[in-house]
């Protein structure tokens, strides 16, 4: 699957969205997510990152890579809403990207 990392939060350019065919990149309070289990590999979101957030799994920096973690948890008890435009902003993060300080002063 395509994971969103630490580039995204508090910058949530949301580019990203428009490209997704099957809407699976849901809205964090601080960064977006991408569903793994509705994301199909298709990669349109990749190149248009302006902060080049999104990655393949299998190619994240070592100190990224616990963010297919963090993907895959933000989905914990939202099961697989379907659409993210459907859910709407979800007002909430994982508690990993909560804790981090503020990314853009
Ligand atoms: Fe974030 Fe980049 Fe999408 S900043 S919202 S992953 S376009
Ligand atoms: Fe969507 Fe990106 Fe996956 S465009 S299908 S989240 S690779």
């Amino acid at each position: 699957t395509f994971v969103i990392a630490l580039p995204c939060v508090d910058v949530k350019d949301k580019a990203c969205v428009d490209e997704c065919p099957v809407d699976c990149i849901y809205e964090g309070e601080r960064m977006l997510y991408i569903h793994p289990d509705e994301c199909i590999d298709c990669g349109g979101c990749e190149p248009v990152c302006p902060v080049e957030a999104i990655l393949y799994e299998d190619d994240s920096p070592p100190e990224w890579q616990h963010f297919t973690g963090v993907n895959a948890e933000f989905f914990d008890g939202l099961g697989s809403p379907g659409s993210s435009a459907k859910l709407g902003p979800t007002g909430r993060d994982h508690p990993v990207v909560a804790a981090l300080p503020p990314q853009r002063t």
